[in-house]
């Protein structure tokens, strides 16, 4: 069945506040509900530039801004949602079948994401007709 926006969350991580700095964690089971079995980041992203514009299969993933902020939208083939991450104790949680882009990268800025499978290109769609027919197929 069909994930949509609804399924799409942003998760408060915890922040330890200190005088010698701040700390944030993630643990599996309590902020994020998927066997974590890669991270990946983006960095160095040039002004203006858009990662992502695709959607997957079987990946669920969680997004934080761990320096800098930018723009996340999420698209279910009917409507659409941005999702600004600009700190770094705030998880984007994107249940699978949703399509993604990434964009208005500040400078310096470092995107973590987290991800419930390994790498696999076929778990790709990177085609937004597809996509909405993929979506199409999937309806209940
Ligand atoms: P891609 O996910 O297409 O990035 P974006 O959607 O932001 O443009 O990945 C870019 C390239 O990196 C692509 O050739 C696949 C490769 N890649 C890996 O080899 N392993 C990974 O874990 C990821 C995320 C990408």
């Amino acid at each position: 069945m069909n994930s949509t926006l609804s399924d799409v969350k942003i998760i408060n991580l915890p922040k330890i506040l200190d005088s010698r700095g701040n700390l944030s964690f993630i643990e599996e089971d309590d902020h994020i509900h998927f066997k974590i079995k890669r991270a990946y980041w983006i960095y160095d992203v040039p002004g203006g530039e858009n990662r992502c514009g695709h959607a997957f299969k079987e990946q669920q993933e969680l997004i934080v801004a761990l320096s800098g902020s930018f723009d996340v939208l999420v698209d279910d083939g009917k409507e659409k949602q941005i999702f600004s991450l600009n700190r770094s104790y705030y998880g984007l949680f994107i249940s699978v079948g949703l399509w993604r882009e990434m964009q208005n990268f500040s400078t310096n800025s470092l995107a973590l994401v987290l991800s419930s499978t390994h790498f696999d290109e076929n778990d790709y769609i990177r085609d937004y007709q597809e996509f909405l027919e993929y979506r199409k197929r999937n309806e209940k």
